[in-house]
């Protein structure tokens, strides 16, 4: 294992060496545990400023046949290793983004790649089969094994599905046909011909007029149903027709949460009781409500556990789903392996859906009548895909092996209390900082954010942002206290430059 990991470093431009810059060195392993990967970069490293000569010249090259205008950075993946990524000129950058949060395990982590390179997944590739027809012999093993060995607690079955906005619309769809069921008397009932008359029409009573509730500045994703419960920039939403759905509140948190207690608890109320009558007035009668546990693209908007438990108290009452959007914040990312454990839910969910550090996707539930009364009403070509349901089961083992949601928790810890301090120290610079106790899902908001974005490479850290104003950082479940060290010591830089 350890073999084909290094193999991957010996790709390193080895004769570049000298005329690279190593930004931090070992006095910042202050935080002295055993480092997950031994032949991860030690620190950051610079060659050239960003971007360099190489990835300029690859970028034009790209920008002939692709759209670049999103271009963060051009990697290098075979040099990339662990929680750095590298460039095309020699730049290894700590990373912090992770692919838009996405990246569990680190850069060529050799458990996954011995996965990747096991006959099953050879398999798996080149035979990828239509799932809803044609199942692999063992597709209920690699489930079991692996995506529903992480089912959220009282959800026991999956539906699999592409990428987090799939596997939310077709949450929203079992969420319909649900609704509908119930209302027919059961799965029994047979369709009207004026059902399926109109349907062909798009129109009512077959195309019912029903709704899914999303709160303001929620991101659920961008395919067109997904897009409609989108709340976070026009610019995401333009152009594209959308459904006629409720948009509640999402309560507005003063920091520290300590000193603002009594308001904040009134803010969630207020969101609470408005969001209970949005559902029972809404002209489009509401089939479920979909929330994230830390609104994300939006800015990272959080609420405490009694604001989601009241969540799933209004839906119960008011017999709409619950949908929680585990997209970006599940498998480990905030200390724990679903966001929503924090909460301590009397019932769980009715629909948990996932992406991003799964590297596939879909929603648990457990209900078996959110199963459709009928076969091909969930249904598509891949219905997901065995490749990518190996490689989730390869990261469950791999946090498992490593402990990575303690790690996370931990380090989180570590890397907020460093950040309390900074926020101390340079006020003007670090507002609002969130995530205490959410492992390592933190935000700041900082009022020359895309500034600090761009001048974190230049001091070796890749960095994201979310929402208008805000730094988030997303770094992998590998992320330990002597990365969480280099990351401090970097924003300090950041900030003195600005
Ligand atoms: C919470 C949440 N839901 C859904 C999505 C959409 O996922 P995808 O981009 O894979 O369609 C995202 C993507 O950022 C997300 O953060």
């Amino acid at each position: 294992m350890a073999a084909i990991f290094r193999s991957s470093l010996r790709l390193r431009p080895t004769t570049r060496l000298s005329a690279v810059r190593t930004l931090t060195t070992t006095p910042h392993m202050r935080a002295a545990e055993k480092p997950y990967f031994p032949d991860e970069p030690s620190a950051p490293k610079l060659a050239t400023a960003i971007p360099g000569p190489n990835n300029k010249a690859a970028a034009a090259k790209l920008d002939k046949v692709f759209d670049v205008r999103s271009l963060n950075m051009l990697a290098d993946y075979y040099k990339s290793n662990g929680n750095y990524i590298a460039d095309l000129d020699g730049n290894v950058l700590l990373d912090v983004y992770a692919q838009i949060a996405s990246i569990p395990v680190g850069y060529n982590n050799p458990h996954l790649r011995k996965v990747a390179e096991s006959p099953e997944m050879v398999n798996a590739l080149i035979n990828r089969p239509a799932l809803g027809n044609f199942p692999s012999h063992d597709w209920a093993d690699i489930l079991d094994t692996g995506i529903l060995k992480a089912a959220p607690k009282g959800l026991n079955q999956v539906f699999t599905a592409l990428a987090g906005s799939d596997a939310n619309e077709t949450a929203y769809k079992a969420a319909f046909m649900y609704y509908r069921q119930r209302e027919r008397g059961g799965a029994e009932t047979e369709f009207t011909e004026e059902e399926l008359e109109t349907t062909m029409k798009n129109q009512s009573p077959g195309s019912p007029q029903l709704s899914i509730m999303s709160f303001k500045s929620a991101f659920h994703g961008r395919l067109f149903g997904s897009l409609s419960t989108t709340r976070s920039k026009p610019i995401h939403k333009l152009d594209i027709p959308a459904f006629d759905w409720p948009q509640a509140p999402f309560p507005s948190l003063k920091y520290p949460l300590e000193e603002h207690a009594q308001e904040n608890a009134q803010e969630e109320q207020r969101c609470l009781q408005e969001t209970e009558r949005l559902i029972k007035e809404w002209h489009n009668p509401v089939a479920a409500v979909v929330v994230e546990p830390i609104q994300s693209e939006g800015g990272d908007n959080h609420a405490s556990p009694a604001f989601f438990r009241g969540l799933r108290e209004i839906t119960k009452r008011n017999n709409v789903l619950f949908i929680v959007d585990e997209v970006q914040t599940g498998v480990g990312a905030t200390g724990k392996f679903w966001a929503h454990d924090h909460w301590n839910l009397e019932t769980p969910p009715d629909m948990v859906t996932f992406s991003k550090k799964a590297q596939t996707a879909g929603y648990y539930y457990g209900n078996p009548a959110l199963r459709p009364n009928k076969p091909y009403r969930q249904f598509n070509t891949w219905m997901g895909d065995p490749a990518r349901a190996l490689i989730f089961r390869g990261i469950i083992e791999e946090i498992e092996r490593l402990n990575l949601v303690e790690n996370t928790a931990a380090t989180g810890d570590y890397l907020f209390s460093g950040l309390e301090r900074l926020a101390k120290q340079y006020p003007e610079h670090l507002q609002n900082l969130r995530g205490k106790g959410q492992g390592t899902f933190i935000a700041w908001d900082t009022p020359k954010r895309d500034e600090f974005l761009v001048k974190a490479k230049g001091v070796g850290v890749n960095i994201g942002g979310s929402g208008q104003s805000a730094v988030r950082l997303r770094p992998m479940l590998v992320f330990q206290k002597h990365h969480a060290d280099i990351l401090l010591e970097s924003v300090e830089k950041i900030i003195k430059q600005l």
